[in-house]
């Protein structure tokens, strides 16, 4: 049986309107913005009001990508919400999302895999595309991290921000793809043995709440340059190509040392990586797609150009997506 190709349709984003600095934080927390910037990249992030959900966000980005898409929602059979801060515990944000776009055929769950989420998403709707079972689909990073935030803990809460991406990828008959554009390869990890670096301090079935978070920073850091250098080489081996062939790595964006330090292992040049971690900050499953969406809101991304997605979160997780726009 001949596979599908699965293309990319469009990509949409959404932030919350309230920017808070790294001037904004209280003098009680005993940080600067000389810590966090030099430390991080970091200079602000955005912070969702109270009724700004999860599914608020991620559905302002779905119209958003839609709209770049120029599809509408009735189109879509397959909604995949990327995220470790759900609405409610159940029903999965995903279908609240499908009810809000008027959407009532297909599918819809979520993803819980915290920062590696939109990778692990995009790999689910790419696994079902090829195969045929469903032809059009939304796959959303969002989070809204400031809910799991303990606001007295300097080491975690200048890290993070809310926000949400979504992309629209679509499945066509590969004889249609003479370009053999779209998704060319996925790659899924995790190993629970380092679950302890990056957790919360609870859950639905032990405290019964959501909890904060607890992250080992140095530890995290180790893993996330060691493995993200590995994934996208291991990537470009599948698909035969070499780092010269990147056009634009899209890294999970945690912290900007991060992102330089694989950019040098991988000798790939800075311009090529696109950094969004500046003014969002962390915001988890949203990273990767925010990042393409602020990319191509710059016109950055032509057609045929070789994009490597790739992220390292809690779990620990670990992933990568090569595409072709
Ligand atoms: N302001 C001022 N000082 C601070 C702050 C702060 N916000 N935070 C920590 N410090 C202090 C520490 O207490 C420590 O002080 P001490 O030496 O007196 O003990 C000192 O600064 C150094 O702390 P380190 O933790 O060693 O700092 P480091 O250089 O490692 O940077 C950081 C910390 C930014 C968290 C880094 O380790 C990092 O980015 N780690 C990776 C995070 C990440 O990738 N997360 C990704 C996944 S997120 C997800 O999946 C949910």
């Amino acid at each position: 049986m001949e596979l599908n190709s699965v293309i990319v349709r469009g990509v949409g984003g959404f932030l919350p309107a309230r920017r808070f600095s790294n001037y904004d934080f209280p003098e009680s927390l005993n940080t600067s913005h000389e810590w966090i910037f030099e430390r991080t990249g970091i200079a602000a992030r955005r912070i969702a009001e109270p009724h700004e959900t999860t599914s608020f966000l991620a559905i302002r980005a779905c119209e958003e990508a839609l709209k770049s898409a120029n599809i509408t929602p009735d189109e879509i059979d397959l909604i995949i919400c990327a995220t470790a801060t759900p609405d409610k515990t159940f029903p999965a944000t995903a279908v609240l999302i499908q009810h809000a776009l008027g959407v009532s055929q297909g599918c819809g769950f979520d993803v819980q895999a915290v920062c590696s989420g939109f990778i692990y998403a995009l790999t689910l709707a790419n696994n079902f595309l090829k195969l045929g079972q469903a032809k059009k689909a939304l796959v959303i990073g969002a989070d809204v991290f400031s809910r799991l935030l303990d606001w007295s803990d300097r080491t975690t809460c200048v890290l993070f921000g809310d926000g949400a991406g979504a992309m629209v990828v679509e499945a066509i008959p590969s004889e249609d793809n003479p370009m053999k554009r779209g998704i060319l390869s996925t790659s899924l990890h995790s190993d629970g043995k380092f679950s302890s670096l990056l957790e919360t301090t609870g859950g639905v079935s032990t405290t019964g709440t959501a909890g904060t978070i607890l992250m080992h920073g140095r530890e995290v850091y180790r893993h996330a340059v060691e493995k993200m250098t590995k994934g996208v080489l291991d990537a470009l081996e599948t698909n035969n190509l070499t780092v010269a062939d990147i056009d634009w790595l899209v890294p999970h964006q945690a912290n900007q040392r991060i992102m330089v330090a694989v950019a040098e292992r991988l000798g790939i040049d800075s311009e090529k990586v696109i950094i969004t971690l500046g003014e969002h900050a962390n915001t988890s499953a949203a990273t990767i797609p925010l990042a393409l969406w602020e990319a191509q809101k710059k016109n950055l991304l032509k057609p045929g150009d070789l994009i490597v997605l790739e992220a390292l979160g809690g779990g620990l997780t670990w992933g990568s997506v090569v595409l072709r726009w």
